[in-house]
């Protein structure tokens, strides 16, 4: 398996219950590497461009009130396969769906609160690094 980047950010709610630290554990112990990281305050022009691929989504207005309703912590996950080892970390969007174990299924309330966001593919990882880090931010570039 090749050796990837991802993005992961811990959204408000999660930040709210101070579970930063349980969650960075459960990277570390699936062998992710925490290569760049930043505690944030987004704006709401931040979310938007952040989630512009969901605009015409129903929820749109809502995950991006979400989003901005307090600090996230944003961070570079590196590792093999890091993008689904990390989605599998998280569990399903719902976290009523989601698998006992998995960090949504700990952490998350509902789907408008579900406590992380990952990206979904190697590509869009790509995406979401560049837009919160700048190049010479992520540890061995
Ligand atoms: S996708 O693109 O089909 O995979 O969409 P999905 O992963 O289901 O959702 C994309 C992001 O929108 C959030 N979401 C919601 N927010 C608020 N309310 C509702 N009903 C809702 N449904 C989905 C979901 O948590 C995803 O956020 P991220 O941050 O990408 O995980």
């Amino acid at each position: 398996m090749a050796l990837e980047r991802t993005l992961s950010i811990i959204k408000p709610d999660a930040v709210a219950k101070n579970v930063i630290g349980e969650i960075y554990t459960r990277f570390e112990k699936a062998g992710l590497k925490v290569v760049a990281a930043k505690m944030k305050h987004l704006s709401k022009q931040e979310a938007e461009g952040f989630y512009a691929v969901h605009r015409e989504r129903p929820f749109f207005s809502a995950l991006v009130e979400f989003m901005i309703s307090g600090p996230v912590m944003i961070q570079v996950l590196e590792g093999e396969g890091a993008m689904l080892k990390n989605r599998e970390l998280m569990g399903a969007t719902n976290p009523k769906d989601a698998a006992p174990g998995t960090i949504r299924a700990d952490f998350a309330d509902s789907i408008d609160a579900n406590a992380v966001h990952g990206s979904d593919s190697v590509e869009n990882a790509a995406v979401e690094i560049a837009y919160f880090f700048p190049a010479t931010s992520v540890y061995g570039r």
